[in-house]
């Protein structure tokens, strides 16, 4: 049983605060600064809450009642604290008084055999070990705790003196403003602060929302944001720290860089997981190799691995040059990124009408392929990162396959670079083009853009869907150039005549198409939910409807509370739900599909056979950001499935679902050797793919 656990049992209740005396709130502020920063450790350090963030707020919000009621109880190390002072005119000095160095590189595995064989000369017939850990790219300070509590932190500056960011530091929650049991009276521990890439795509977001100047990357935003004269902007930024390693100390004597990490982690600082001791350089190789490989999966930015002799006995044997360690080296990892040039931006028209420009790219080997196209999701984004059609750009994987257009080089512009406009009439049919407000999306308006129509029939006909077998893409394009479909119901009338006509038809493929279209008819309400193309619905959500209401003219009639009550169906499938079945020409659809025999009906008690689904019986861990649900809906969906939902990664846990920057519980997840799932994976193993 945790040290805490008991106090969190015994919950103080509102009822005490009233009528105490000052030596009684005293020891409550204490008891209740302990808990928050227990709970703050579980959390922040070993990412392993043991309460929920509601339970955890009530701790600090009773905190604050009870600070604000005794103002005179208020220490400067209360969790409450963290955003104090006004803003400084200017940071002041601080000298470092161990001074902070930097690395020398190996920009290749060759060199950094070669920092192996220098090692080894400086210590003959000694055994090296080393400790490898990642490059955190963000920027390197420095903490000193005296008696346990956070009292000065310094930016690196030139080595020898930095300045005074304390004030913006303690804002960083994943920092300890006391460090936990039998801290040494005076440790100055060193580290690097960075933001996490969801926290940067967060910040870029409002930052462009505002029409603010975006940052170029998180470990500028980081940056931008260390330096901010007002703690309170600081606040805000959501800054991460890695600690690795020690300064100036008195009271601690580790012989090794891996004890000292094992101090820093027992005093509750944060060190990163992936830190690994390695016995022989080829183990530092395959580490280095392995990050490589787990670069961009990672929730933050890394741009190589720290290579240190692990023996502070044997450092010191080695000693420096005049600028770096000669016992430590930065392996800095290959660029990700390359160089190539936008031949054009086209635009796309998928089934729900989203336009979605495209750029055709001079083709160029990024990371181990070829890349010739590349998203560019929507207008916005073409304009925030200004990239013109003729621009010279760098690319980049982001994850392991999706190529991402980064920024143009400005540099190399000529003045024939042309901007990119939306068009105001979709390319396919014609029809005025859309943008509703507040919206990134534009969306072509034709009822009968072909484009819609072709991959609206094409989904209707798949097999998740109506399952239509012999109704391939070619078919579908020869029945809509013939004019004999327009939308799925015409496809209820096509006849044999009809079909021997086309290319590749002949009588035995025209008769198992009809067979199979007329088998089609009773596949049940979910898939035809499914095969409508409803914005969001999946296999999933529509078996979910098919399964809740059994019929459509239920689902049809349902009201956004009803539909809710659904444990996978959040407010945004909801109003999909709801904007689809409102619109005349959809209901005119379904009439159509109704007259024409198809059955709109699913049997309630059937519920999926145990055999067919993945989760029953399963423990999921859900972590990092979902595209396309909340964590917490994820969860219900794993309940939903006869799934267990927990929130950490243990030896029982079956499969880790990563979403975007997943933290600590994906390498536990890897450490154990626990299946991971991403989000597209978790999507076709729950039947949601849409
Ligand atoms: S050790 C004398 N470990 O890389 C040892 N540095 O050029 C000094 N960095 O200034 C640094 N992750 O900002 C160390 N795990 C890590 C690191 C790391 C990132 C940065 C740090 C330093 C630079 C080295």
């Amino acid at each position: 049983m945790s040290e805490f656990a008991q106090l969190t049992n015994n919950r103080l209740s509102e009822l005490e605060l009233t009528g105490l005396n000052e030596t009684r709130a005293q020891e409550l502020a204490q008891e209740l600064r302990q808990r928050i920063e227990y709970h703050s450790y579980r959390y922040y350090v070993l990412d392993d809450p043991e309460i929920s963030d509601g339970e955890y707020d009530a701790l600090y919000r009773q905190l604050e009642r009870l600070e604000g009621q005794f103002p005179q109880l208020i220490t400067p190390q209360s969790p409450t604290q963290r955003v104090g002072g006004a803003p400084l005119p200017g940071f002041a000095t601080v000298t470092h008084r161990i001074p902070m160095l930097s690395l020398g590189n190996a920009l290749s595995l060759a060199e950094l055999r070669d920092f192996d064989v220098r090692i080894r000369r400086g210590l003959p017939g000694e055994e090296v070990a080393y400790v490898a850990e990642p490059k955190i790219d963000g920027l390197a300070v420095s903490l000193l705790y005296e008696n346990g509590n956070f009292v000065l932190g310094a930016t690196r500056g030139d080595g020898r003196q930095g300045e005074n960011i304390t004030q913006n530091l303690r804002t960083i929650k994943g920092l300890p403003l006391r460090l936990r049991h039998s801290a040494p009276p005076v440790v100055e521990v060193r580290g690097e602060v960075y933001m996490s890439k969801r926290a940067f795509e967060r910040l870029n977001a409002l930052r462009s929302g505002q029409g603010e100047p975006v940052f170029a990357n998180p470990r500028n935003a980081a940056a931008g944001s260390l330096r901010q004269l007002d703690p309170r902007i600081t606040a805000e930024r959501d800054l991460d720290i890695w600690l690795y390693g020690l300064g100036y100390t008195e009271g601690v004597d580790p012989a090794s860089h891996w004890e000292a990490l094992e101090l820093l982690r027992g005093w509750g600082l944060r060190v990163n997981p992936l830190t690994k001791r390695c016995e022989s350089i080829d183990e530092v190789i395959a580490y280095c190799e392995e990050m490589e490989g787990r670069r961009s999966s990672l929730g933050y930015d890394i741009d190589g691995v720290v290579v240190k002799v692990d023996s502070l006995a044997q450092q010191e044997e080695l000693g420096f040059t005049a600028r770096s360690p000669r016992w430590a080296i930065a392996f800095k990892f290959p660029p990700e990124e390359a160089t190539t040039v936008v031949k054009d931006i086209i635009v796309q028209v998928g089934r729900t009408g989203a336009l979605t420009p495209l750029a055709i790219l001079e083709p160029v080997v990024v990371a181990g392929s070829t890349v010739a196209r590349a998203t560019l999701h929507n207008e916005d984004i073409v304009k925030e990162k200004d990239i013109r059609i003729g621009d010279t750009v760098i690319i980049r994987k982001a994850g392991d396959v999706i190529p991402e257009v980064v920024k143009p080089v400005v540099s190399k512009r000529q003045g024939t670079e042309r901007v990119f406009v939306m068009p105001a009439a979709c390319p396919v049919c014609g029809a005025p083009t859309h943008r509703e407000v507040g919206e990134a999306v534009t969306r072509c308006t034709g009822d009968r853009c072909p484009a819609k129509r072709l991959e609206g029939l094409e989904h209707f006909v798949s097999r998740d869907a109506m399952d239509i077998e012999g109704l391939g893409p070619a078919i579908i394009s020869q029945l809509v150039e013939a004019g004999l479909v327009e939308d799925p119901a015409d496809l209820y009338s096509l006849t044999f005549d009809q079909l021997i006509g086309l290319d590749r038809m002949g009588q035995k493929s025209v008769e198992n198409l009809l067979s199979a279209i007329e088998r089609s008819k009773s596949a049940g309400l979910a898939r035809v939910l499914f095969a409508l193309g409803i914005r969001l619905v999946g296999a999933g959500a529509a078996r979910d409807l098919a399964e809740h209401f059994g019929d459509i003219d239920k689902v049809m009639n349902a009201s956004t509370e009803e539909l809710t009550a659904i444990p996978a169906i959040g407010d945004k499938i909801a109003a999909s739900v709801r904007e689809y079945f409102s619109d005349p020409e959809n209901l005119a659809l379904i009439q159509r599909l109704k007259d024409a025999g198809i059955a709109m009906t699913e049997d309630q008690t059937a519920s999926p056979a145990a055999s067919e689904n993945p989760l029953a019986g399963k423990t999921v861990v859900i972590t990092g950001t979902l595209d396309s649900m909340s964590r917490k809906e994820a969860q219900e969906l794993v309940r939903s499935l006869g799934g267990k939902a927990t929130g950490s990664v243990s030896r029982n846990t079956d499969y880790l679902v990563a979403g975007a920057n997943p933290g600590s519980k994906y390498d536990r997840a890897v450490e154990l050797g626990i299946e991971i799932w991403d989000e597209q994976e978790f999507l076709r193993q729950t039947g949601r793919e849409s």
